[in-house]
């Protein structure tokens, strides 16, 4: 059976979007030699206990080490605690709540270009641009040069091969290699804006980041700017994916679509649901620190373990009819943001920038339909769900 999962050219490994449920909760592949877990409320357990499955899978490879230092996703306690504390003022509710005007407004100038153009490519049109500049303006780098990130970031989500530990194709390596000449760029820019901020600073989380100290002590230059690589990256990829996935899910749900229409109370709860049914950031890494039973497997120390959220999210023990998009689900215990210490830090600017920009669609265009002549892609990557391209008739 064709699935619009596969028209829409979503990668093949991720079964649990073809209606097909995993055989198991927990299960070894000997092909990538790694654990796949795709049951909630496994994923769960392993998400609440940093001390048995570690964030640091870069110790298990070795040339990637040098992106780990400073990179808040991936330290364990009680380093997590003490990095996670620098900047997590800055993406408080009340200060994210503050952003809305100015998300509006970017929001607003963004749909301005495309109103008479009776045609919009949402993902360049909006969903790429918003959270790109907000993030850029957050950290005070120059946002004009988005261009250049995203030049650097897509290379990052090219890959369509899933890593694999055993069987390490020239591929693979080249692949990683090139992911690593793309990071550096990202990683060259920022260090020559966090020495700028060294000399001169500026009221932005990167000066923030330069004069911060932890146990009396500077972060290192490598530090600064992984976790700035990190915020900047983590900071829109995913909530463009957002956006257009849930303009998609809405289009491909008339109904679901007409009740958010008629009542946009339920466009929090459509974003919600849009998280839950394509989850942007479909996998997440950790490491044992010792031997452990899982979903009645029993795993030894040093195994990577493959969190598939994206599979979880459709798990029929935590989500009734967990295929059907419904955009009043509640309660909707998604796990697209993670859970336990290093539940995703922009959550709270993700969701409002979702709600304020799906508002403002829905409000400036009372036509909005995907084009029946050209099809959305997604991005190739089997650990990722997301629009890449969505064509839009808008009126
Ligand atoms: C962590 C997803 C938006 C910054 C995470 C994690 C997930 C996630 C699943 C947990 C990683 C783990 O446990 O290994 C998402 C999704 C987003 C989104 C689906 C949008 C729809 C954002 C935004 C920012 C951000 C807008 C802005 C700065 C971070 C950071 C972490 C994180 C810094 C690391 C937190 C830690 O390790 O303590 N995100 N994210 N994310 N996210 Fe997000």
């Amino acid at each position: 059976m064709t699935t619009s999962a596969d028209t829409w050219g979503i990668h093949q490994a991720q079964f649990w979007l073809r209606g097909i449920r995993p055989r198991q909760a927990v299960e070894y592949d000997p092909k990538t030699g790694m654990w796949n877990v795709y049951g909630h409320p496994e994923i769960q357990r392993v998400l609440s206990d940093p001390a048995t499955f570690s964030s640091d899978t870069t110790r298990l490879f070795p040339e990637a080490a040098q992106l780990s230092e400073g990179t808040l996703t991936r330290l364990d306690p009680p380093e997590h605690q003490k990095l996670r504390k620098l900047v997590s003022h800055a993406f408080s509710r009340k200060v994210v709540a503050d952003l809305e005007p100015r998300i509006a407004a970017l929001t607003g100038e963004l749909l301005d270009a495309i109103a008479d153009r009776g045609r919009a490519e949402l993902v360049a049109d909006l969903a790429y641009p918003l959270p790109v500049i907000v993030i850029a303006e957050l950290l005070g780098v120059p946002s004009d040069d988005r261009h250049l990130f995203k030049q650097w970031v897509d290379a990052l989500f090219e890959r369509t091969q899933q890593f694999s530990l055993v069987n390490r194709s020239a591929e693979q390596d080249r692949d990683i290699e090139r992911a690593m000449e793309q990071v550096g760029h990202l990683t060259d820019y920022l260090a020559e804006h966090a020495a700028e901020r060294k000399k001169r600073p500026r009221e932005d989380l990167l000066t923030k980041l330069v004069e911060a100290e932890v146990d009396g002590e500077r972060l290192t230059d490598a530090q600064i700017v992984n976790f700035a690589n990190l915020l900047l990256i983590a900071g829109h990829i995913t909530t463009t994916m957002l956006l257009g996935n849930t303009v998609l899910c809405l289009d491909a749900h008339p109904e679901q679509f007409a009740a958010v229409r008629a009542d946009q109370s339920l466009v929090p709860s459509a974003i919600e649901e849009s998280l839950r049914y394509f989850s942007p950031f479909a996998a997440l890494g950790r490491v044992t620190n010792q031997e452990v039973e899982l979903g009645g497997e029993r795993i030894p120390a040093d195994q990577l373990l493959f969190m598939w959220i994206a599979a979880a999210n459709r798990d029929p023990r935590e989500f009734r009819e967990p295929d059907v998009f419904d955009v009043t689900r509640d309660p909707n215990p998604h796990l697209a943001f993670g859970r336990g210490i290093h539940f995703c830090l922009g959550a709270p600017l993700a969701r409002l920038e979702g709600r304020v920009a799906l508002n403002l669609l829905l409000d400036r265009f009372p036509k909005l339909r995907t084009d029946p002549d050209e099809a959305p892609a997604f991005i190739p990557s089997p650990n990722m769900t997301g629009v890449r391209r969505l064509p839009l008739l808008v009126s």
